[in-house]
């Protein structure tokens, strides 16, 4: 027996791509797990250990025998509800290994898929006598990188994803912790090298390499703790109150640990890893489910132009009951003429929703007053009349968007759930932005914990009782999961545009956000802003948007998401109507995506078809040293000519000083066209294709 058990840990398990380029090894040496990964013959992980460490009990890390090797080949193509593309190929090879640990009579099985752009592995702790219930002080799996890569990260941090990204090499990372944190933000890195995922690299000899997770369910999010002498990454749960990285039953599945890998940057980009490595949907009827283009009362609180808040005092605080007794702040962004006024520019220029923040009571009691202010979610204040304003709004073709600051009293939210989402439906809102700003309550807990990743789950899972779709702020980052939830159609859960108007972001975030954030789904960016110079809302506040306006139409094609907002002010719009004229024809769902041309941290040029429309987009968004772009247009249909309006930056345009010069061409061209567009520092450009008449 035990000569058997030494050889058969000698020989290394192999698992091939379907194309052969890719390929795992697997062995338990000296009864630990060990795996390494290779792409076309160049080591991508060298040799690196898997397991986990429990509470109390003996860990998952040592003592093992390999006593089974499950191989099996799966090829089936299927259709997103919504998406970059119509149809989504899922082909892989897969490799189940059952490790036993003799002296603790457990077994733990670790699932391999690979794919021909990467490898999935989880953990499975199938139904057993000896593991029923145990808590996880850590998992020990391990990213040995083959050399000082160049990594495009942002702090580990158990709450906030909100950093500008650093680009720098692996070594360098503990030297650029400090820097990392943007002043002012309530930003805490929980170690000096600990960084999150999606995490993206490239090594000196040209692989882009991307680490994240998929599938993350009844789970701690995934953080990357760098070993910076060996170069060895190991995965860092996010705690929680006392400490625990997950409480599990088995039977139970991790989420899967994924390396996507390729020799062109775009590669990462039209990976479909993620969420092939997700469950299918359960939802039997997804027709509720739509796309959506928005804009809102929104952009003139984050400024600072106008107040979520109705009045200036801690109302219910101070006991009022009644809201129309309240001496209002003059400075309510949620009144009723207002709201009309953006239902009537929505209806106008065909967008489908306005998100109305600042609708109910409460702000003044919570935005910075008292920390521990929870909202019901269902009293509106006494100028937003809510069923006035969803009857107008339904005359005119345009539904209201719901939002739910839940301000992290997670407990409370749950208990009004079910109160608020029927409240939505009486009044006809099918949608809710839903959010997560401050320290969690119950106190202790973490916005990436288990308890809360279970939280956002049941909020899915809840809202789809009441066919309402969900873009939820502060959450989670994304892992795939609108493949099993397509109800959620974005997050936030990184840096978006607010930012912009609270002090700033790089230049090149929008070149770095494809390659990590948006690895896992969708983002709510909240792009289209037309006027940079944020005096111009608010004299207090003197931030500038770092960009220019031919770049910010490139990123309703560059950013994907099937919830698009127009952030800015109608007002602003109305200054650009040529320019503003993309965000009304750009597509929010998409029957095919390619990336043109891409380079984390320089620049990101994609082409999307419309979905069942011959319509396709092109945009192009680039760093602060500016870009020539070449770009062929063999995407299109080549036996047809289009007309293309090509949304430039102006010669002259800088995002500094310069950022509103752009120019408008129209063009008549072919698949055989190539196209060659200066990008200004900071800029970008915007194309749509239209068949020619
Ligand atoms: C933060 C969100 O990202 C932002 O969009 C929202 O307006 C505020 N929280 C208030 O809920
Ligand atoms: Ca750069």
């Amino acid at each position: 027996m035990a000569v058997m058990t030494v050889t058969l840990s000698m020989k290394a398990e192999e698992l091939k791509s379907p194309d052969g380029n890719m390929v795992l090894r697997f062995e338990v040496r000296n009864g630990s797990p060990v795996y390494r990964l290779d792409y076309k013959g160049k080591p991508v992980i060298r040799d690196s250990r898997l397991g986990l460490e429990l509470k109390d009990v003996d860990d998952l890390l040592t003592g093992f025998v390999l006593s089974d090797v499950q191989r099996s080949t799966f090829d089936e193509t299927w259709e997103p509800v919504w998406g970059e593309w119509k149809t989504i190929r899922n082909h892989y090879n897969e490799m189940a290994v059952t490790l036993s640990q003799t002296s603790t009579e457990r077994d733990m099985v670790i699932r391999f898929r690979v794919f021909d752009d990467g490898l999935g592995f989880r953990y499975e702790f199938p139904e057993q006598d000896e593991l029923v219930y145990f808590v996880i002080a850590e998992e020990r799996t391990q990213f040995a990188m083959t050399g000082d890569h160049t990594a495009y990260w942002i702090a580990g941090d158990y709450d906030t994803q909100e950093y500008d990204y650093t680009t720098s090499r692996l070594t360098e990372i503990r030297g650029l912790m400090k820097q990392a944190v943007t002043p002012n933000a309530s930003q805490t890195p929980f170690s000096e090298t600990g960084v999150q995922t999606a995490l993206m690299l490239k090594t000196d000899d040209g692989l882009y390499i991307n680490l994240h997770e998929a599938a993350l369910v009844e789970y701690s999010a995934m953080h990357l703790e760098l070993d910076d002498r060996s170069l060895v990454f190991e995965s860092h749960l996010t705690p929680d109150a006392q400490g625990n990285k997950g409480y599990i039953q088995a039977p139970f599945n991790s989420p899967w640990r994924t390396v996507i890998v390729g020799d062109k940057a775009a590669t990462i980009l039209e990976s479909k890893i993620t969420l092939n490595l997700n469950e299918p949907t359960r939802f039997e009827d997804t027709s509720w489910i739509k796309p959506i283009k928005y804009i809102g009362v929104w952009w003139e609180m984050i400024t600072g132009k106008s107040s979520w808040a109705y009045s200036d005092l801690p109302a219910v605080k101070l006991g009022v009951t009644d809201y129309s007794k309240v001496e209002p702040n003059g400075k309510h962004g949620a009144n009723n003429e207002h709201v009309k006024m953006h239902i009537d520019f929505a209806a106008e220029h065909g967008f489908d929703a306005v998100l109305v923040e600042g609708w109910n009571v409460g702000w003044e009691d919570w935005f910075g007053k008292s920390k521990d202010y929870v909202f019901d979610f269902v009293t509106p204040y006494p100028d937003f009349d809510v069923e006035m304003l969803n009857a107008y709004a339904a005359e005119k073709g345009v539904r209201l968007m719901m939002h739910h600051e839940t301000s992290s009293s997670v407990r409370n939210y749950e208990r009004h759930m079910d109160a608020a989402y029927q409240f939505m439906v009486d009044h006809g809102y099918n949608s809710v932005k839903s959010g997560y700003v401050g320290d969690i309550i119950p106190r202790g807990e973490h916005h990436y914990g288990q308890w809360m990743v279970n939280h956002y789950i049941y909020a899915l899972e809840k809202a789809a009782e009441y066919k309402i779709m969900v873009n939820a702020h502060e959450a989670v980052r994304p892992t795939g999961l609108s493949r099993t939830y397509p109800n959620l159609l974005a997050n936030e859960s990184a840096r978006g545009t607010e930012y912009e108007a609270f002090g700033g972001s790089k230049p090149d975030h929008t070149t770095i956000l494809p390659f990590t954030r948006q690895i896992g789904g969708p983002m709510d960016y909240t792009p289209g802003i037309f006027e940079q110079d944020i005096k111009k809302l608010n004299p207090d506040n003197h931030s500038w948007v770092n960009t220019t306006i031919a770049r910010q139409l490139a990123l309703y094609v560059t950013m994907y998401s099937p919830l698009q907002m127009a952030a800015d002010l109608p007002e602003n719009y109305l200054r650009f109507m040529d320019a503003f004229q993309f965000i009304k024809d750009v597509a929010v769902d998409w029957d095919d995506s390619r990336v043109l041309e891409a380079e984390p941290g320089d620049y990101v040029t994609y082409a999307r078809k419309a979905k069942g429309r011959d319509e396709w987009f092109v945009g192009c968004t680039v760093d602060e040293n500016g870009h020539t772009s070449e770009i062929s247009l063999d995407f299109l249909d080549a036996n047809r000519k289009y007309e293309a309006i090509i949304y430039k930056d102006a010669k002259d345009a800088h995002y500094k000083n310069n950022a509103q010069a752009y120019k408008i061409e129209k063009k008549k061209v072919s698949s055989k066209t190539k196209l060659k567009i200066q990008c200004a520092p900071g800029g970008g450009y915007a194309i749509s294709f239209r068949p020619a008449e």
